[in-house]
């Protein structure tokens, strides 16, 4: 038995592709023969993004880049409209941007809060809303919500991503029964700590809210996975080709940890 994704000339949009798990997961459906729609806000990102999408070898894809800010409403229905005109199509949607602070809990205002909302709970949900009138039209649609172990296992010091992530768990399994009856699949995948700019910061906040060094900060992390190893934006990428694809075709309303066994669960 071969593991075909059979993904080629199909059409995708991954939010924050510019950078880390999004540019991995943009990279590999690339090179799978899928033509590629990247958002992202710093437009010179974005083109260093898209120069190395297009040295990658492909079946004969296309990669767009539209700048966006995701917190925005606006924004999101001008990724949705330039994907359908560039590529006439949106098959796939990765939900992938995604920013909140760390940070001692009693020094985080309502700003950092809604930030953290606006971009990843609102922005995600707001993409969904807005390509299942397509997908549902065409009887087909795949979406994969990259959300992250703090949804389900929460910590003191990441509670505007631990918030963010245990509603978006709600919402995408809350929502699958409804988009299945149109042959629409949506799942998560809950990266633990994976090797990217995001988790550097991130291991910069904690630090600062624990009063230890950003050495120590990330050793205990890596003390702290059963396996002993921090995550490759490229691990993410391969669930996430699987989920899209075919070979999960009975599989919707699931999340998937990739966090080197830390929260094991029931
Ligand atoms: N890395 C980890 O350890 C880890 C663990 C668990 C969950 N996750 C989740 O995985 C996702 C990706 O994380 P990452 O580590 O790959 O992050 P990253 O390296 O910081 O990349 C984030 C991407 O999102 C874009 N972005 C940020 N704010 C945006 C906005 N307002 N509008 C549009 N795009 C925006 C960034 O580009 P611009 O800044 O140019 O806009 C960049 O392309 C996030 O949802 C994160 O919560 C990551």
């Amino acid at each position: 038995m071969s593991l075909e994704l059979k993904l080629s000339g199909k059409a995708a949009i991954v939010t924050g592709g510019s950078a880390g798990i999004g540019l991995a997961i943009a990279k590999a459906l690339y090179s799978e023969g899928v033509n590629v729609a990247i958002a992202a806000r710093n437009s010179e990102r974005l083109e260093n993004a898209v120069s190395a999408i297009q040295s990658l070898p492909t079946p004969g894809a296309k990669v767009i880049s539209i700048n966006a800010n995701l917190t925005q409403a606006t924004d999101v229905e001008k990724v949705v409209s330039t994907t359908l005109t560039q590529f006439g199509q949106i098959d796939i949607l990765i939900n992938n941007a995604g920013s909140a602070r760390a940070g001692s809990f009693l020094e985080l205002g309502d700003d950092v809060l809604l930030d953290a909302w606006n971009l990843k709970l609102l922005g995600y949900i707001r993409l969904v809303r807005a390509v299942v009138p397509h997908q549902k039209n065409r009887g087909d649609g795949r979406i994969v919500n990259i959300i992250g172990g703090a949804g389900r296992t929460p910590r003191p010091g990441f509670v505007p991503g631990g918030t963010t992530n245990a509603a978006l768990i709600n919402f995408t399994r809350g929502i699958s029964k409804e988009l299945a009856q149109y042959n629409i699949r949506i799942n998560a995948i809950s990266p633990g700590a994976t090797a990217t700019e995001r988790a550097e910061r991130l291991a910069e906040q904690n630090a600062q809210a624990r009063g230890i060094t950003v050495e120590q900060a990330k050793a205990e992390t890596i003390q702290s996975i059963p396996l002993k190893r921090i995550a490759q934006p490229e691990e993410i990428a391969s669930l996430a080709l699987f989920l899209v694809s075919d070979l999960a075709a009975s599989i919707t309303g699931a999340e998937i940890l990739v966090d080197g066994g830390s929260t094991p669960g029931v």
